[in-house]
């Protein structure tokens, strides 16, 4: 979603802000824009549509140090049209802002503070008329700053331009809807919306709390916490690197990160899984933590929390909780967990799968449990992220960087996280054998050959899609492990293919779904060697018997469907527990090979984002 970068400092301004924005594409926008200060005014311009309409508008300016801000928008109020687009202005011109997040009530705002007329439909245009006004009136930067952000209910991030002000730049966040961090450096000062627009820059960080105002100069910053006090932290020292991400030989991102998978399986395992002693351990990562062998003793019961592939990974890490972690567990949607009043204790352990580590949903769900003194583990592949300040231990995921907007291998790396931390739990509270941890050990680490297997079957899947690329209307369904795999399947195919696609529990077909099935709404079954293999053989006859076609996701060696499916699809026989690795490949390339199909923008599909910071 919006992505936020400023600079203040003795470099030329604007590449900085053009560069970061362009770093900060994969969270998805629709517009983009920069305010530079000249002099004692501030120019504004601004582009609808793709980064390089606004960096076309630069071609011939000679590139100046000084201040400014850059923005890229994903609408949320009003359309994506340039007069939309960020930095908004008061109507003097004095102030620019450049926001992200949602100002709840911006009516009543610009009923009660407006300073002239309104140039857009944005929520965010009003926090500079009020900046402006309230300077008008004597305040400082700083307090007018503050007293915005106590009048504007809802959650945000925002940086702030003030033409009389040119060397200063104001940084500030309400609540927990995207992050902003301030990156120092000899030659300046930044702020952006996450890390990775500044890695080039600098490598030293004071990540901004929710109530906190920043002021920016070229060579300091000053920290305010919510109640005005001036705020002493150590800066973070980033060690990772930013990973120079190219599609390589890949037409797109998704191609590219699903082929990525094997190798990303590797580095899942590697220091967790144990080949030699077949065994787990994670208590490298868990020492020291406040998660001690005393306190994962007394946990009563786990909450996996998350949004979008996040969640079904969640919805996968639950069997593996139940069934290795020996721990009653359930799995929310972090959006409707925040809003349920759940009840929590200090023996409940929540656990949230966040790839990004910034979607506000779950950061929501997080405060929501930290209130509630829970016991908190975040699984998340971006280091340094909002949620890994937030939990009481952070298990990173390794994946590398996911461009794509839809997400693949960070789905398969917080499934193997969560299988891992299950065994690990449920050794460290004597529940689990050491055969069956042995058993899961030699098993996962046959995974990375397993998904090589089904990349190097990919022709067969392209093939599939493209028979079925033409249908309007997809079902998938699947049993146990096999139901967050169809969830998975059909989030994937209307993220990238704009397909309708519903994801069932084969159990709930009946109760609904079937009344849709005809020959022109294929079925997709997971149908993989375990318990619900036989029910899941007597679904598919129903489908069947009432004119449907059917794609089934079969283990090597099962001739079962061979005269029921319409086309089978073979996965490598693994371990049942394990099978939604190779399911979720073989359904991702699937999405891939239709959207491919169909010639659409697979790598930023219309309307999505990639990291969800408002609500
Ligand atoms: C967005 C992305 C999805 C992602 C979800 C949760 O909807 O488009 O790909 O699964 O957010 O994101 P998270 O960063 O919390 O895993």
């Amino acid at each position: 979603m919006c992505g936020i970068v400023g600079y203040t400092g003795l470099d030329a301004v604007e590449p900085i802000l053009l560069q970061g924005l362009e770093k900060l594409e994969y969270r998805g926008y629709d517009s983009a824009g920069v305010g530079l200060l000249r002099g004692n005014s501030i120019e504004v311009t601004r582009a609808s549509g793709k980064l390089s309409n606004l960096a076309s508008k630069f071609e011939n300016e000679n590139s100046e140090p000084g201040t400014g801000i850059g923005h890229t928008r994903w609408a949320t109020h009003g359309a994506p049209t340039s007069e939309n687009a960020h930095p908004h202005q008061d109507p003097s011109g004095r102030v620019a802002i450049v926001h992200n997040g949602i100002v709840e009530n911006w009516k009543e705002l610009r009923a009660k503070f407006a300073t002239g007329e309104f140039s857009s439909d944005t929520d965010s245009e009003v926090l500079a008329h009020m900046i402006a006004a309230l300077l008008a009136q004597g305040e400082s930067l700083v307090s007018a700053v503050r007293r915005t952000l106590n009048e504007a209910a809802g959650a945000f991030s925002l940086v702030i331009l003030d033409s009389s002000q040119p060397d200063v730049l104001i940084a500030a966040r309400k609540g927990n809807a995207g992050g902003l961090v301030v990156g120092l450096a000899d030659d300046g000062t930044y702020v952006a919306s996450d890390m990775s627009a500044l890695l080039t820059y600098t490598r030293k960080f004071f990540f901004l709390e929710p109530g906190e105002i920043a002021t920016l100069k070229p060579s300091s910053v000053t920290i305010y916490s919510e109640e005005g006090r001036e705020v002493t932290r150590q800066p973070y020292q980033a060690t990772h690197d930013l990973t120079e991400v190219g599609k390589g030989q890949y037409p797109h991102y998704m191609m590219k990160e699903i082929y990525e998978q094997s190798d990303v399986l590797v580095s899942s395992l590697q220091g967790r899984y144990n080949g030699l002693s077949n065994t787990i351990d994670l208590s490298t990562e868990f020492e020291g933590s406040a998660i001690s062998k005393d306190r994962i003793q007394g946990i009563t019961r786990c909450l996996l929390v998350g949004m979008g592939t996040s969640m079904h990974a969640c919805m996968v890490g639950r069997h593996y909780l139940e069934r290795f972690g020996g721990i009653p567990t359930e799995v929310d949607n972090a959006a409707e967990f925040r809003y349920r009043r759940p009840l929590l204790d200090s023996n409940t352990l929540v656990i949230s799968v966040t790839q990004s580590g910034e979607t506000v949903d779950t950061l929501a769900a997080m405060d929501e449990a930290k209130r509630a003194d829970c016991l908190q583990i975040t699984i998340c592949n971006t280091p340094g992220a909002q949620s890994t300040r937030l939990a009481d231990l952070s298990l990173l995921l390794g994946a590398g960087a996911e461009i794509s907007v839809a997400s693949t291998k960070t789905l398969l790396a917080s499934i193997m996280a969560l299988h891992a931390v299950s065994l690990f739990l449920g050794k460290a509270r004597e529940t689990l054998t050491s055969e069956i941890e042995a058993e899961q050990v030699v098993n996962a680490l046959q995974l990375p050959s397993a998904v090589s297997t089904v990349l190097g079957n990919s022709e067969k899947l392209f093939e599939v899609a493209r028979k079925y690329a033409a249908s309007e209307h997809f079902l998938f369904l699947g049993r146990g492990l096999g139901y967050p795999v169809a969830l998975e399947g059909a989030l994937k195919l209307k993220e990238v293919s704009y397909i309708h696609a519903e994801g069932y529990s084969a159990g709930e077909m009946k109760h609904g779904p079937i009344a849709l099935v005809n020959d022109a709404m294929p079925t997709v079954a997971v149908c993989t060697r375990g318990d619900v293999h036989e029910k899941m053989l007597s679904n598919v006859e129903q489908i069947k018997a009432r004119g449907g076609r059917v794609i089934s996701l079969v283990t090597d060696g099962d001739d079962s469907f061979d005269k029921l499916a319409d086309d089978c699809i073979t996965l490598p026989d693994v371990d049942p527990a394990l099978g939604p690795i190779p399911s979720i490949v073989a359904l991702q390339l699937l999405a891939y090979g239709i959207a491919r199909e169909r010639g659409l923008d697979i790598d930023q599909p219309r309307n999505l984002a990639k990291t969800v910071t408002v609500e």
